[in-house]
Formats: C-alpha cells, sequence, structure tokens
C-alpha cells in the first residue's frame, strides 16, 4: 500500500507586497494593450514602433558567421572591443567628438537598459529629474524605483517645441539630471543648434547630468542635421547619449544598444550594468561591429525613412486629418478634431474595432494623460501595409 504524505502550506500574504508596490501606477503599457485589440480585430498595425519589413540579409549572414566561428561565450563586459571602436569611430566622423572605446563606451541591452542603467547609476532619494512630455514611457518608472522625483515640463500640441525659459524654471539645486530624445518620439520634432545652444547655456553653471535618448539619430528628414548632444563638448562632458541598433538596423527584437558617456560617468554606469546584465549578447556585438564597418547602413536610412513618410503623408492628403510632416523618428502624428472630438484613447479604440487601423493616442505621454487630439501612426511598414492604412484614413 502507497503511503500519500500530505504538505501543509503556509498561505503566502501577496497582498502585504503588493500594497507597498514600488511602482504602483505602472500599468500594462498602452502598446500592449494596443497591440493586443489590433491582434484580436486584426486590424492594420501602425501602432507599435518596429518595422514589419525584413532586416538585411548580409547583417544576418554576418551574425550567422559570427555564431559558427563559435563566439558563443560571454563578451566583455563593456561589450566586444571592436564594436566599441567602431562607434567611436562612427561618433567621430559624424559629430566630430572621440569617445574612448576603452572607457567611454558600453553596449547594452537595447537603449532601454542603457537608459535604466543611468538613472539607475546616479539617481537616489529625493533627486528630481527632468522630463519633457509627451515622453517616452521608459523614464519615469526608473526614475520612481530609484527613489527619484520626475519634474514635468509639458510641451504644446502642435508644434511641441520647447520653451527654455519654462524648462529653465524646473530647475532647483535638487535637479539631479535632464533627459532629452531628439528626434522625439512620439511628436516627431526635433531639436535644432539653437536648442542644444540654448541648453548648454542653462546647464552650463549647474551640476546637473544629461540624458540624452537618440535613438532615431538616423531617421531624421528634409537634409536637417542630427544635433547630437556629442556636437556640444559643454553638454557632452556632462552627458550619456544612448542609442539603439534595434531601430537603426530594423532588429529591435535583437534588443542591442549603446551608451557613450565621459570616463568618469561611465565608470559608475558600468558598476551597474556589470550587476544587472554584465554582458550582452557575444554573436550579435561581431557582427554589428562587422556591418557597422560600411556607413551606407546607416547613412542612407534618412532617405530610405522619408521615402515611406511621403508615401503615407501623400496617401491621406485628401483625408481629413491635419499634420505637420515629421522631421524625424518613423511617427507621424495626426490631428483628427475635423472626424471627432473625443478623446483621443476612444477615437483610437474605435479605429481598431470599426475601422480595423490601430495607432497609439498620444494621451498616454502626456502629463495628466492630456487630450492633444492627436494619433501616432508608424510609417515603418511595407509599402502595401501603408497603402491599406490610407486607404482606411481617406474614407474616415
Ligand atoms: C524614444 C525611445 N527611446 C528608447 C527606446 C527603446 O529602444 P530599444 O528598443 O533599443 O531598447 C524606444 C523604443 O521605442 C524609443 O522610442
Amino acid at each position: 500500500m502507497s503511503v500519500f504524505k500530505i504538505h501543509t502550506f503556509t498561505i503566502m500574504d501577496y497582498e502585504q507586497h503588493i500594497s507597498t508596490s514600488k511602482l504602483p501606477d505602472v500599468k500594462t503599457t498602452i502598446f500592449t494593450t494596443v497591440g493586443n485589440l489590433a491582434r484580436k480585430h486584426h486590424a492594420i498595425d501602425l501602432s507599435q514602433g518596429f518595422p514589419n519589413f525584413k532586416a538585411d540579409e548580409k547583417l544576418k549572414s554576418m551574425v550567422n558567421d559570427a555564431l559558427l566561428a563559435g563566439h558563443n561565450q560571454y563578451a566583455p563586459m563593456q561589450g566586444y572591443y571592436g564594436l566599441r571602436e567602431g562607434i567611436s569611430e562612427k561618433i567621430a566622423s559624424l559629430h566630430q567628438y572621440t569617445y574612448s572605446p576603452e572607457d567611454e563606451i558600453t553596449i547594452t541591452v537595447g537603449a532601454t537598459q542603457a537608459i535604466f542603467t543611468a538613472i539607475t547609476a546616479f539617481i537616489t532619494k529625493g533627486d528630481e529629474v527632468i522630463v519633457i512630455k509627451p515622453a517616452y514611457d521608459c523614464y519615469e518608472p526608473a526614475i520612481t524605483l530609484n527613489g527619484g522625483i520626475p519634474v514635468y515640463v509639458q510641451l504644446e500640441a502642435p508644434d511641441y517645441k520647447i520653451d527654455w525659459s519654462a524648462f529653465e524654471n524646473k530647475i532647483t539645486d535638487k535637479t539631479k539630471m535632464v533627459i532629452i530624445n531628439t528626434p522625439h518620439n512620439p511628436s516627431g520634432t526635433i531639436l535644432t543648434k539653437s536648442d542644444m545652444e540654448q541648453l548648454e547655456k542653462i546647464l552650463k553653471p549647474t551640476n546637473i547630468i544629461l540624458l540624452s535618448d537618440e535613438v532615431y539619430e538616423h531617421i531624421i528628414f528634409d537634409g536637417q542635421v542630427h544635433e547630437s548632444v556629442s556636437r556640444f563638448p559643454d553638454l557632452a562632458n556632462r552627458s550619456f547619449v544612448c542609442a539603439s541598433f534595434g531601430k537603426t538596423f530594423h532588429v529591435t527584437g535583437w534588443k542591442m544598444g549603446y551608451c557613450v558617456a565621459p570616463t568618469e560617468l561611465m565608470a559608475e554606469f558600468r558598476k551597474v550594468h556589470q550587476f544587472a546584465v554584465f554582458c550582452v549578447d557575444h554573436p550579435v556585438q561581431r557582427a554589428l561591429a562587422n556591418y557597422l564597418k560600411n556607413p551606407s547602413h546607416y547613412l542612407d536610412l534618412n532617405n530610405f525613412y522619408q521615402e515611406k513618410r511621403d508615401f503615407f503623408l501623400d496617401g491621406i492628403k485628401s483625408s481629413k486629418f491635419k499634420y505637420k510632416p515629421s522631421q524625424g523618428t518613423y511617427f507621424q502624428l495626426l490631428n483628427y478634431t475635423q472626424i471627432s472630438m473625443d478623446k483621443d484613447e476612444v477615437i483610437g479604440k474605435r479605429l481598431i474595432t470599426e475601422k480595423g487601423i490601430a495607432s497609439i493616442p498620444i494621451s498616454s505621454f502626456n502629463v495628466e494623460n492630456r487630450n492633444d487630439h492627436m494619433l501616432r501612426f508608424c510609417f515603418a511598414k511595407k509599402k502595401e501595409t501603408l497603402e491599406q492604412a490610407v486607404e482606411i484614413l481617406c474614407k474616415l
């Protein structure tokens, strides 16, 4: 006769931990919610920011080669040296500023990890961090988790230009960091040389760290120049610049990015990085180092995406939407007030469930979910997808 042993379990008091959540206000992101709804209704999905076309076969075969060559063990903690060298050369040739591959460049799990790590390395309880809204959604949870306080500068539709005196007024003796993003998601605006000079002037007498999210650095239109922080030595010497191979090489799923900063700041960054991830996918780093050797792989991106933007805008020019052409990123904001005065979340949902097209409501990026009557459409899509989208949008 077999004997069954009966275990007694203590009941875990989850509630106690949930009620002291470190991120009580964080819900499932708008991207997941909209994406799920779009799939359920088989909608054309221009919501989330990723391409639906293939990455370059050359890049894929370089990853394959690196795998077969046996680069299967840990990469150096800071990243594969050849890739750091390639990044240093790229920045020097584009922005005439040289970062040491040894001490000032680290390869990360996408820009998201670079941003999280830079914030974690410096922000402690009570530190204020200026966040310009509308803002990409990964900044604030990282600040809050580290005990910091996000301080907002809300930009106004439809231009979403920074009022630098309003910005300056937000600086206090508790301000430890400022976060900027150019080209800007979701508005598609860019910071100009004059913007950067004003920022430089404001920060000069302070000890504030600048975190510059430049993941769309190679997607900028109409002959304009990406005014990277790296072009402004007085900014660069206080800054982390975060970038994403995922955005640049159509491989967002690879989650590969990097971060550059002066030696002293980078040393602190690496203290966190080495215990959060230690190092990043080795064969992919080898492949990226190889792929980066040909500058046309990133320099041609402006024209590639400008064609897509123009195709999309040309297609909807007879629609009821109002817009200012995106200056950078692969996002286009559309104002829908000639169609409805409803809240953007309501119209966004209706477009998915009734018309079969998905976009992102901008309120989710604004302070207190302010409604700008704008929806964000991602045009990093195949021509057929854009054609289908245009057809629907013109019928509204
Ligand atoms: C402004 C901005 N920053 C950072 C990221 C994250 O980049 P990655 O996928 O390399 O982590 C995104 C992705 O959408 C973004 O739009």
